[in-house]
């Protein structure tokens, strides 16, 4: 197996290795550890069926079935969610502005993604990229007395905060809405696996538990404009084949409306399941 770097942030390709084949276990181990290191691996060329997308997946831990969004799951495939601009049974498709700003998956409910699989099936001409910022690298950075200061932070996280909000199905928004109410976080959370700390915040997060709007959104916004600076980013330009992984407690990710929505982009996702965290609070004070 051979990982080929993309930026110094982070992200990496992976070759060498036969994803859709019978892994063995020291393989699943070296493509966790390259994961661990890079946060973000990406493995190029691939045809994959939906049975083998979620068998690879399910060599890394549990998968989510998706309840949280049950309108974009794949047909017969509850551990697939379509990401796709695509029409779904003569309408509009509820995740065709998805993740059009700065997120980490499933914030919003109980139980935040631990890693997430994105496998592209079609995409536009040019663009429809998607940004990656590293959460550890910007905790890091941060100073000391800043770090004492978000350590006592609680993120809430706020379902209605995603993006294409007002241009989703109201009456799909209400049932979203009770699934999926206001919910705090740890601001700075530690990877189970590599004990690493990073920051947990996002373009999502509407307030600090226990402090007003106000008072939270101007540092909100300068630790999402910290932790996503340009040199802090991998932009992944798609091909076709391409199945992308993200560890989302170690990183944001941001899908990029640069391309004709004219044509089609489609994109399969499996989930895997994070730890069980937070509690539901009251909507934020003004
Ligand atoms: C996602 C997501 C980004 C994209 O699948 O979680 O945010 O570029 N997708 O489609
Ligand atoms: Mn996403």
């Amino acid at each position: 197996m051979e990982t080929n770097r993309l930026s110094h942030a982070l992200g990496a390709e992976i070759y060498g290795v036969n994803i859709v084949g019978d892994l063995s276990n020291s393989e699943v181990e070296a493509i966790h550890d390259a994961w661990r290191e890079h946060h973000v691996i990406v493995f190029r060329g691939l045809e994959l069926t939906p049975a083998q997308h979620i068998a690879f997946s399910l060599r890394f831990g549990a998968l989510d079935d998706h309840a949280a969004t049950p309108h974009e799951r794949l047909d017969g495939h509850p551990e697939l969610l379509e990401v796709t601009n695509k029409p779904k049974k003569g309408q509009p498709s509820q995740s065709r502005n998805a993740g059009r700003n700065w997120h980490s998956d499933y914030s919003y409910t109980g139980r935040p993604a631990a890693a997430s699989m994105l496998y592209c099936t079609e995409k536009p001409p040019v663009g429809g990229d998607t940004m990656f910022c590293n959460m550890a690298r910007a905790y890091d950075d941060l100073s000391d007395k800043m770090k004492s200061v978000v350590d006592d932070f609680q993120s809430v996280y706020d379902f209605t905060l995603v993006s294409g909000a007002a241009k989703r199905d109201p009456a799909k928004m209400v049932e979203l809405l009770k699934v999926n109410p206001p919910i705090a976080h740890p601001c700075v959370r530690t990877h189970p696996d590599s004990g690493v700390k990073a920051l947990y915040v996002s373009e999502r997060t509407s307030h600090f538990d226990g402090m007003s709007r106000a008072e939270s959104a101007p540092i909100i916004d300068y630790l999402c404009r910290h932790a996503t600076r340009p040199e802090n980013v991998y932009r992944h330009q798609w091909r076709v084949g391409d199945l992308v992984s993200w560890d989302n407690r170690t990183t944001m990710h941001l899908a990029l409306g640069d391309f004709d929505p004219s044509q089609p982009r489609h994109m399969l996702r499996t989930t895997l399941q994070g730890q069980k965290s937070g509690y539901v609070v009251p909507p934020a004070e003004p």
